[in-house]
């Protein structure tokens, strides 16, 4: 039998499993996916279908059971996106606050796998967080366990995602290299919100149906990869008020282009934005119905939504439509953690 040499990944606070997508697509073997939410982990398992799920509380996780059940072959990577807004004005965490519990959870998960890389991802404003206080005592706590640490803050468009999302990775290696994170790929050839989702109809179209052209962009023909139709492509239908205000928003446009009656109808600022068809979008939320089709007078569909973040036509979301906007909207986009799998791969030799 030919034994299998990818390194195993476990990736905790999974989700839907963006980031695990991209690294099984630069070549690593994601083992298990951990998250509370059965709806993403659902997901999960239907596009990682040689991963193990488990639905549980990390703050309350038991990795002797873990590694007991699920990793007797042992772990090369542990990568996940916990939670860090528990710590405290001072500069230190405060241990009452429950949302510690998830940040702890995923450094509890390293002293006890001690993998050979660690990858952890989360909001932007972390490594400014306190006057970057936050991020040093973040990084020191993983040189304690003999880590190399070297994060960043990186924008997504810059890899090729047709999205301007920031995220802030941090990447340990157990040797004593640093981690390379990965050159920007996109300058001024980014991908933009047309060459994402022109194809993609006006209406809903029934799970599998089949495409209404051929692909109008190369993105689109790399997207569609193998998938035999169009999934996850139900629109919102929005209240006749909506839909004629909406309608009077340009191409890229936002409610400073409607009339003086309707500015303040909505109560933010990034209220009747439409995306601009000639740049990638803004960031994809978790389905707030701010952010309109650059044509279309409606939200993007579920399906649009996960083109913008980089997800493959047959990567199929379950659940309702509310939970699959929720999974979408998580995610790291694979198209990033595919880069990033990559240089990651570079550094484990
Ligand atoms: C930012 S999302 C992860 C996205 C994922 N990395 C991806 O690329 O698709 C954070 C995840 O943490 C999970 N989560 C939050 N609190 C949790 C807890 N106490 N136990 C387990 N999972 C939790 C959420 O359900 C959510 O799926």
């Amino acid at each position: 039998m030919v034994k299998n040499l990818s390194y195993k990944v476990l990736d905790i606070f999974s989700g839907c499993g963006g980031l695990s997508l991209g690294l099984e697509q630069a070549g690593f073997e994601i083992v298990l996916g951990i998250d509370n939410w059965q709806d993403a982990l659902n997901t999960f398992k239907k596009n990682h279908i040689n991963s193990e799920t488990y639905c549980h509380d990390l703050s309350k996780i038991d990795y002797n059971h873990i590694e007991k059940n699920y990793l007797k072959d042992g772990i090369d990577v542990i990568v996940g996106g916990p939670p860090c807004q528990g710590f405290s004005i001072s500069g230190k965490r405060d241990p009452s606050d429950p949302r510690n519990k998830l940040y702890t959870s995923f450094v509890k998960s390293v002293k006890h796998f001690k993998p050979k890389a660690f990858v952890m991802e989360n909001v932007p404003n972390l490594a400014s967080m306190q006057q970057g206080r936050i991020k040093d005592i973040i990084t020191s706590e993983f040189e304690s366990l003999g880590y190399s640490i070297k994060s960043e803050r990186l924008l997504t468009s810059d890899y090729g995602v047709p999205q301007n999302r920031k995220r802030f990775i941090m990447v340990g290696l157990l040797n004593d290299t640093e981690f390379s994170f990965p050159a920007k790929t996109h300058f001024e050839n980014k991908i933009t919100t047309e060459q994402a989702i022109s194809d993609l109809p006006e209406n809903s179209v029934v799970c599998g149906a089949g495409y209404l052209s051929k692909p109008l962009s190369n993105y689109q023909k790399h997207i569609r990869g193998k998938s035999k139709g169009i999934f996850n492509h139900v629109i919102t239908n929005h209240t006749e008020k909506t839909t004629s205000i909406i309608s009077l928003v340009p191409d890229g446009g936002n409610y400073k282009d409607l009339p003086n009656k309707y500015k303040n109808t909505r109560n933010v600022n990034i209220a009747w934005t439409r995306f601009n068809s000639k740049k990638p979008s803004l960031t994809i939320d978790t389905g707030h119905r701010h952010h309109f089709h650059y044509k279309y007078n409606r939200v993007p569909t579920v399906r649009e939504s996960a083109r913008l973040q980089s997800f493959p036509d047959d990567f199929i979301f379950l659940g309702s439509k509310t939970s699959q906007y929720k999974q979408v909207g998580n995610a790291v986009p694979p198209i990033l953690s595919k880069s990033l799998g990559l240089a990651l791969l570079n550094n484990l030799g």
